[in-house]
């Protein structure tokens, strides 16, 4: 958009402090463009200035970075943050509790906005409330630019693409991953777990646009994709991510369904993760218990450099169109929440900021695939993600 050319900075990263937002601005510092104009924001200035003084020990220059203190709880400050950037991100979370002020700000400045939520009531409530006015100003407001839902919304985009779209078409997904969890993950995870109902009523598939017809494959317990492993069905936000995109894009076929599990390989490991996940859930239903367990992970820290360099993720496609052919793909990389998530979140950012003429026309509250589809597919395989077709 013209007046964004005129911005300040290209890319203005709210949430520096942070666990995450570390890792992105150590990213943009390192990996981004020479030229790159981007600003790190947060509540304490203090902080900024220890995020900025690690920084300038990667790059000297950076010791005059810009810093922005904003809070969520001063509305103004936001707006006068997001005024001088073209993008704001922001890994500031829960979501569901400080997202919402910083989306209306970016939306009231007009400058796009890219997060890494995975909370679907948090989506849900934005596409609800923003959608029509981000479409109206010609924004872009794309949640989901991590782990959640990257992977599986770019992968099932890339698969789509070696089908056939004249007929029928299934995706399913089995993805693997090993890594650790940081404490705002687990404060955001546990936050969902005690509202399930209206976590699972937000997930609901999306009301299709292009006259397609999008659905669920919904098998609770499968055999994985090779026949010997379990694929346990995961009701992550991903499926209506990628249900958002069949909605909304070509290619897709004039029927899609979509089935997304965790690919397990051995019986003790799925009932290991049955039991884990649905203690957790238990115990985030009552307040005394969910307390006790949101101490076992303090915001702020999360895995060390050493422990994210033994993470890897990979999701498995397997793609039919009706008749025939059928495809196999797969995208996978490092250390699923952390070192990917913030490349992936930083790559996305620096599509929206720098790569405008390879974007589709398309605004309003959007899912990773519909707002940069192929420009960020080339900018994730060049970032060193694999996304390729196996068979
Ligand atoms: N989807 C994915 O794949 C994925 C992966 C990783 C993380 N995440 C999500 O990303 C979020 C951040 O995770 P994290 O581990 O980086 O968390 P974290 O380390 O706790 O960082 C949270 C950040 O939010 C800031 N913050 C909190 N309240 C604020 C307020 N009122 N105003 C301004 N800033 C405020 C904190 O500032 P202070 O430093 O001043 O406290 C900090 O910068 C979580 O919701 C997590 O679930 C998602």
């Amino acid at each position: 958009m013209p007046h964004m050319q005129r911005r300040e900075f290209d890319i203005v990263l709210f949430g520096a402090t942070g666990f995450t937002g570390e890792l992105v601005a150590r990213y943009l510092a390192t990996r981004g463009p020479e030229d790159l104009r981007f600003a790190i924001a947060g509540r304490s200035r203090e902080k900024l200035r220890e995020v900025r003084e690690r920084l300038a020990a990667l790059r000297p220059e950076l010791a005059s970075l810009e810093m922005i203190t904003a809070s969520v709880e001063r509305p103004e400050s936001l707006r006068a943050m997001a005024e001088r950037a073209r993008v704001i991100i922001t890994t500031v979370g829960p979501y569901v509790r400080y997202g919402e002020p910083v989306v209306r700000a970016a939306l009231e400045a007009g400058a796009d906005y890219v997060d890494i939520t995975g909370e679907p009531e948090f989506v849900d409530r934005v596409i609800r409330t923003y959608d029509a006015r981000a479409r109206e100003a010609k924004i872009r407001i794309v949640n989901c630019c991590g782990f959640d839902s990257i992977p599986h919304d770019l992968g099932a985009y890339f698969t789509v693409k070696q089908l056939p779209s004249d007929r029928p078409i299934t995706v399913e997904a089995f993805v693997r991953f090993q890594g650790q969890i940081s404490g705002g993950t687990w404060h955001s995870a546990i936050g969902a777990f005690s509202e399930l109902r209206r976590t699972r009523e937000a997930s609901k598939p999306p009301a299709p646009t292009t006259g397609r017809k999008v659905s669920l494959v919904e098998r609770p317990l499968r055999r994985g994709p090779y026949g010997t492993e379990w694929a346990l069905l995961m009701p992550t936000i991903d499926p209506q991510v990628v249900l958002r995109s069949a909605a909304a894009l070509e290619d897709y076929g004039p029927d899609f369904r979509y089935g997304h599990y965790l690919h397990v390989r051995t019986t003790t490991k799925l009932l290991a993760v049955t039991a884990g996940v649905g203690a957790a859930v238990a115990l985030a239903q009552f307040g005394p218990t969910r307390r006790a367990i949101l101490k076992w992970k303090v915001p702020g820290e999360g895995p060390s450099e050493e422990e994210r360099a033994k993470g890897a993720f990979e999701v498995t496609f397997v793609g039919e169109a009706e008749g025939g052919p059928k495809v196999e793909t797969r995208f996978a990389g490092g250390d699923p929440g952390y070192t990917e998530t913030a490349k992936m979140l930083a790559e996305s950012a620096l599509c929206l900021a720098r790569d405008a003429e390879k974007l589709p026309p398309r605004y309003g509250v959007l899912t990773p695939a519909a707002a940069m589809g192929d420009a960020l597919l080339e900018r994730l395989t060049a970032a060193g993600l694999v996304i390729e077709r196996v068979s």
